[in-house]
């Protein structure tokens, strides 16, 4: 990808205007950095959640239909709450990519319109990268959020309901892929696996509170990629074994809880060990672990003991910042930005696909 050079003036508060719409959450928010201290201005998040429990899943021309909506709402009123006048912004950040094309193409839009109208930069985030940051960053107070100094080395584990990523970072804007799914991510096995107990839709929580009052030693589930050298995952095969169990089950009622906690217990076991395998293959001073979920109690308890066995700290990202948001997107632009990276409004386009390794 080009970038145009940019240069900031790094005594000056950098302020930027935010936008998330990858998937199902319509996200914007105002930001001001000063130093390595950023303070959220104003935020809101519109979420799609009613809309998507009818059909059970997210549809990508209905989400975009609903982003396009929330926008024309969600960005006067942010702009109109964080008492900034937009032609004081630094620049406009927007998630590019991975995510769903009709969805990314609602907020790219609403960005290069603006970055047009206010004559700004825009800056290309990658979602992934907006999760990390989410989880890199120290969160002071509701609003404020610091980098500490012994940020680097980290290993991010990334764990959403399109991805499960485990990454080596040096620095900002330096991420190697070290490990990922071959095929489902954790949390599309944890909606995938709530749509057949018959959980409401998002599954993911459903199920994770089911499983508190289920056995997790009740079914022992496959744990895939166990004995693999690498740091891949793989779930689909995880999601079929539940299947074949849950069809031959003749009290469903009565074992459903436990079916629920079981394969919790074996995602949880899966990504507890690939992370282990990790931290004894990289020198790190922090696992950072963020993505919906990272609200998963489970797997939090699991990663905290492995941390500690492992004399790493373990960052997470604040509950309210594990789901898809704006104000990540917004900490992960700022650093991009300091960093020179952005584009004009004629260049910048959606990236389905784009990889996080291909950041600059
Ligand atoms: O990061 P996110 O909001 O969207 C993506 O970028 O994918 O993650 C949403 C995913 C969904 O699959 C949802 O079911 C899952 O996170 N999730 C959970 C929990 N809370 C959300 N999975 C397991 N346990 C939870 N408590
Ligand atoms: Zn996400």
């Amino acid at each position: 990808m080009v970038y145009r050079t940019y240069k900031t003036d790094m005594k000056k508060p950098i302020k930027i205007i935010a936008i998330e719409t990858s998937c199902d959450e319509t996200g914007v928010a105002v930001l001001k950095k000063e130093g390595n201290t950023v303070s959220v201005l104003s935020s809101a998040l519109a979420s799609q959640i009613d809309i998507h429990t009818a059909t059970g899943g997210v549809v990508p021309e209905i989400a975009a239909r609903e982003h396009v909506v929330a926008l024309q709402t969600l960005i006067p009123k942010v702009i109109h709450d964080s008492i900034i006048d937009p032609q004081t912004f630094d620049a406009i950040a927007v998630t590019v990519g991975p995510g769903l094309p009709p969805a990314l193409a609602t907020g790219v839009t609403a960005a290069r319109v603006l970055a047009y109208a206010w004559n700004k930069p825009l800056v290309p985030v990658h979602h992934i990268e907006g999760h990390i940051y989410s989880a890199l960053l120290h969160q002071e107070n509701e609003t404020t959020y610091t980098l500490p100094d012994d940020s680097f080395p980290a290993l991010a584990l990334i764990v959403s309901g399109g991805h499960t990523q485990l990454l080596l970072i040096k620095n900002h804007s330096d991420y190697v892929i070290v490990g990922q799914t071959l095929d489902d991510a954790a949390g599309e096995a944890f909606d995938k696996v709530a749509r057949l107990l018959d959980l409401p839709y998002p599954g993911g929580p459903a199920l994770s509170r089911l499983a508190e009052q289920g056995n997790p030693n009740a079914i022992t589930f496959p744990r895939p990629m166990r004995t693999s050298k690498n740091l891949n995952f793989s779930f689909s095969g995880l999601k079929t074994a539940v299947l074949y169990t849950w069809r031959d089950i003749q009290d469903k009622e009565q074992q459903k809880a436990d079916v629920a906690a079981s394969f919790q217990e074996a995602v949880v076991d899966s990504i507890v060990q690939k992370t282990k395998q990790a931290l004894s293959q990289y020198t790190v001073r922090s696992l950072l672990f963020a993505g919906g979920v990272a609200a998963n109690t489970r797997l939090r308890e699991k990663l905290e003991d492995l941390c500690h066995q492992q004399k790493v700290s373990l960052k997470r990202a604040p509950l309210a910042l594990c789901g898809d948001n704006a104000i990540m997107i917004g900490l992960a632009g700022l650093f991009a930005l300091e960093r020179g990276r952005v584009q004009s409004w004629e260049t910048v386009d959606i990236q389905s696909r784009f990889s996080i390794d291909s950041v600059a």
